[in-house]
């Protein structure tokens, strides 16, 4: 049987019309406008495209929210500097450095510089930190998106066994730790695979739960996956245009094969990646109100 297709776009749709009253009562009740500045350095397509997503969803929510674009050779200091001004704008709740970054930029060193009260993506170290303890403020946004898609689709973790192919820093050791966690919509018996794994397939023909973020169209084939399983398939790798024009777009997984033995799947587009720009909204959103307390 056809797998059940999850639909990120529908299950954003649901999320952003919550948020959106959120918006709403906290403009109202509190007169506070989520700020949001997202950074882009360069013209990298791909950033341009993710950058211009953000702000579109966060001006339709009635957010307060800034594009900054730097040119490709602004030096680190200047960009150390950037930071520090929305660190002390007190209109800004959220920042959002894209990356990459140039290569002759310490991307750790600009992350680390973002105030963590403000650091909406999630990835400074002491949001990290707070994740590992079970105290996490803002979850990084592809992880906590895949967490969400879970829970409102009524897929079980709790004594799952969840198999992660990956182990970036943005996705797959934050959602192997986000699993783990004795929390509700977590509580799952993880593994996570990565380029050194031997015999991959054993792992991954276990999962109840399979969670794909390798980079690499095509990286889970038919025969890898348990029948019945749940595949989060959080690739994105560009394969040429459409004929529109537009950025033609595949997983990390074969679709069309695994969709026939998968209990669910979600597509690429219109999966996981809808649902990463509306967890963003949904951390910029906290921040205000944290910001308000
Ligand atoms: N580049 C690819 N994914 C992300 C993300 O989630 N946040 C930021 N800031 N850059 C990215």
């Amino acid at each position: 049987m056809a797998a059940k297709i999850i639909s990120g776009t529908e299950i954003a749709k649901e999320i952003r019309e919550e948020l959106k009253k959120e918006v709403e009562n906290l403009k109202e009740k509190y007169g506070i406008t989520p700020g949001l500045v997202t950074i882009l350095v360069g013209e990298n397509p791909a950033s341009i495209s993710y950058v211009t997503a953000k702000q579109k969803t966060s001006k339709n929510l009635g957010f307060y929210s800034i594009q900054d674009n730097q040119p490709e050779d602004i030096s680190e200091e200047n960009l150390l500097e950037l930071i520090d001004k929305y660190n002390n704008d007190p209109s800004i709740h959220g920042i959002l450095v894209q990356l990459p970054l140039p290569k002759h930029i310490n991307e750790s060193k600009i992350l680390y510089a973002i105030d963590p009260k403000k650091d909406v993506d999630g990835f400074h170290p002491v949001n990290i930190g707070k994740l590992m303890i079970g105290e996490a403020d803002y979850l990084p946004c592809t992880p906590a998106g895949i967490q969400q898609m879970l829970i409102r689709t009524g897929v079980k973790t709790e004594g799952a066994e969840v198999v992660v192919v990956g182990r970036s820093n943005i996705v797959g050791k934050p959602i192997a730790n986000i699993l783990i966690q004795k929390q509700e919509g977590a509580n799952a018996t993880v593994t996570v695979c990565h380029t050194r794994t031997k015999n991959m397939e054993e792992h991954t023909r276990r999962a109840d739960i399979l969670i794909v973020a390798a980079g690499k169209p095509k990286a889970v084939t038919a025969d890898m996956v348990k029948e019945g399983a749940v595949v989060i398939d959080v690739g994105v790798n560009r394969i040429g245009k459409t004929e529109s024009g537009k950025a033609k777009l595949c997983g990390d997984v074969d679709f069309e094969a695994v969709k026939e033995k998968a209990g669910a799947i979600t597509p690429v587009p219109g999966g996981v990646g809808p649902m990463t720009i509306t967890m963003l909204m949904m951390n910029t959103v906290k921040a205000a109100k944290n910001a308000g307390e």
